[in-house]
């Protein structure tokens, strides 16, 4: 595997894995690309289908909700269908190897993640998510939490229209909506919280497939180099982020089982 790589990027990869084993507190914070090779879309993809004609901002906000419930409620439904039969990859089962090692280790590994599959979770991960779980609801008035058509019942064959039947909430009547933080909405305390005490004392922070865009989750990198932190971002399209130390240009499947692999066999 390590002879496909670039020579820049083998030398890049052994910066990097020293840093894991020589660093104890570790805070990973992952987006959308370490689900890419799972199969689920990025959010910077261009969207396909029924979808083509409409950005993530035009459907994850509170006022496109408001305008037009049946849409972003059908697109979620039809999100919950593509991620439905989706499995970890060798990224996510890594990076749960690494964090079943660090328990019988000094490492403290948080890891933190901005997307709303459970993927980390499929793969033995503990995890924070900033931005909500795709599986849950809630109401979009009296926020009720309200269970979640089961799983196994999506299907990546079934077709959703742009008007898929909406639930109201049994409390108060208001319509049911995915409990997601969309854009312009406070993201959770607690998890918060974890993040940016993770990002704050950690002395290496990962950033794995993100495009750093979104705050206040791209925030975490610079509070943790303010403590002074080492910054490692795993993207293959590398972002204009100054602050990174290492940049590791491959896919997160790739590169992630290399760097745990060398930690594990220590
Ligand atoms: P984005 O879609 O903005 O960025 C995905 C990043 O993953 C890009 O920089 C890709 O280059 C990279 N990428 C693609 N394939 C990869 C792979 N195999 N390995 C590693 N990296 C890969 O996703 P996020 O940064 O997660 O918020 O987006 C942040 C937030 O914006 C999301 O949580 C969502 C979105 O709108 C809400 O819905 C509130």
């Amino acid at each position: 595997m390590l002879a496909e790589l670039s020579p820049t990027l083998i030398a890049e990869v052994a910066l990097a894995t020293k840093l894991l084993k020589l660093k104890q507190r570790i805070c990973i914070l992952t987006g959308a690309g370490i689900s890419a090779e799972s199969g689920i879309p990025t959010f910077r993809d261009k969207q396909t289908g029924l979808w083509e004609n409409y950005g993530v901002e035009d459907l994850a906000t509170p006022e496109a909700f408001i305008r037009d419930p049946k849409l972003v409620w059908s697109w979620y439904q039809w999100r919950r269908q593509v991620v439905a039969d989706k499995a970890p990859n060798p990224a996510h089962h890594a990076l749960a190897q690494w964090q079943y090692h660090a328990q019988s280790s000094d490492q403290q590994i948080t890891l933190i993640t901005q997307n709303v599959d459970d993927l980390h979770e499929q793969a033995g991960s503990t995890v924070t998510h900033l931005h909500g779980n795709l599986w849950r609801n809630k109401c979009s008035q009296c926020e009720t939490p309200v269970q979640n058509q089961a799983r196994d019942s999506y299907s990546s064959k079934d077709t959703v229209g742009y008007d898929e039947a909406l639930m109201t909430c049994y409390q108060c009547g208001g319509y049911i909506r995915p409990d997601i933080v969309w854009f312009g909405e406070a993201l959770p305390v607690d998890e918060w919280q974890t993040a940016e005490t993770a990002a704050t004392n950690c002395e290496l922070f990962i950033s794995i497939g993100t495009s750093s865009l979104v705050y206040p989750a791209a925030g975490l990198a610079q509070s943790a180099k303010q403590n002074g932190a080492k910054i490692i971002e795993i993207n293959p399209n590398p972002t204009p982020n100054t602050l990174v130390d290492i940049t590791l240009a491959e896919k997160a499947g790739v590169i992630l089982p290399l760097l745990i692999q060398e930690i594990i066999a220590l």
